[in-house]
């Protein structure tokens, strides 16, 4: 039986944060780290799906005949995947997947995304059916609206898709249009985990987005892409509501300068605005920890860093740094260390190179 093999990979939010449900801009990039998934099509209805966690196989087999139930486990996301698809009336049948992962799952790198892309190439090929990159980008935020029921905006699948080396990936979430933006070579990115896990399954995300919602109905705008600055001062909206419309308000801004920014090279005005975006997390989204905003604390004040933020949905994960190449090193070293000695806690450091996006890496087909 033929097999292939394909990877996806996680993804870094440069900026734009929980802009893109509302309809906004994003700056992200894929990651050199995902999860290789490697199968092959069954003669059966069996779906066997298998994952190594902590050192352990992990299996799960389900009939591809049947309706699936959401079990809040890591299987959920290539079943939700098929289920996609079978809505879609692409009847996928039985195979075999087993997924390999070098992405930390919990850091807001989009491990689950990772894993919903994966699978969508792996039957691409497998079943011989070729879709814009887009409408795979699409499936998989479905799996993961409708099976997971996480209400997630497309940001994530379309990092993971559409990354080029050494470029950046802007996407306007009103039309899905994706741009590459090749990324200034004298500075590099490091993502530091604070080491503090993070659950975005349920809970405040999808609160965050009906506030929100809120916000625009109450500005009398259809998403909040659609509001200004201007629009808010002019406002007498609550408090919370403002607050929540000053960050998506504010980090479109920032995206679009951010592009201008990149053209000219101007790397520390870049910083800057990373770092408003973090302040803004913070007081206004209210979607930041104690452990990121030391994280970014400590990180701003270390020589050659441009600027830090979150990155993500937060509620905890990772931030990420922009910093000048040649001090990245001894960056990374510095901050992890000091935020140690300060918290206890121990922080990841990963080399962030701005990675290609998903891709078949090997196979043979009948
Ligand atoms: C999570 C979601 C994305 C996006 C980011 C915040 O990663 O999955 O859709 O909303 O948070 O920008």
């Amino acid at each position: 039986m033929s097999s292939i093999t394909c990877f996806a990979p996680g993804r870094v939010e440069i900026l734009g944060n929980h802009t893109d449900y509302n309809e906004g801009f994003v700056l992200s990039a894929s990651l050199p780290y995902g999860i290789r998934v490697t199968g092959s099509k069954r003669d059966d209805e069996t779906i066997r799906l298998s994952t190594h966690m902590g050192g352990e196989l992990l299996q799960y087999e389900v009939s591809a005949a049947a309706p699936f139930m959401r079990s809040g486990k890591w299987y959920d996301y290539p079943l939700g995947v098929v289920a996609a698809l079978r809505e879609a009336g692409i009847n996928v049948g039985g195979f075999d997947a087993e997924f390999v992962a070098d992405l930390p799952s919990g850091a807001g790198l989009s491990s689950s995304a990772a894993m919903e892309v994966s699978t969508i190439m792996l039957l691409e090929k497998l079943l011989h059916i070729a879709l814009p990159g887009i409408e795979l980008a699409k499936l998989c935020r479905r799996a993961e609206n409708e099976f997971v029921g996480m209400q997630c905006g497309i940001l994530d699948q379309v990092s993971s898709l559409f990354g080029k080396q050494d470029h950046a990936i802007f996407l306007d979430c009103r039309d899905n249009k994706v741009q590459t933006v090749s990324f200034p070579h004298d500075v590099c990115l490091l993502l530091i985990q604070t080491g503090v896990p993070h659950a975005l399954v349920g809970g405040e995300y999808n609160e965050r987005r009906q506030h929100c919602f809120a916000a625009a109905k109450s500005l009398g705008v259809p998403f909040l892409r659609d509001a200004t600055s201007a629009m808010l001062s002019a406002s007498s909206l609550p408090d919370l509501e403002y607050r929540r419309a000053a960050h998506i308000i504010g980090e479109n801004e920032r995206v679009l300068q951010t592009l201008d920014l990149i053209a000219r090279g101007d790397v520390s005005a870049v910083g800057k605005l990373m770092n408003e975006s973090h302040q803004s997390s913070r007081l206004n989204f209210e979607n930041s920890t104690p452990a990121l905003d030391l994280l970014v604390e400590i990180a701003i004040s270390t020589p050659g860093v441009c600027g830090a933020r979150m990155t993500g949905g937060g509620f905890g994960g990772a931030i990420v740094v922009l910093v000048e190449r040649d001090a990245a090193a001894v960056a990374g070293d510095d901050i992890s260390a000091e935020y140690e000695r300060r918290s206890g806690n121990h922080a990841r450091v990963l080399n962030c190179d701005l990675a290609d996006g998903a891709l078949m890496i090997n196979g043979y087909l009948s």
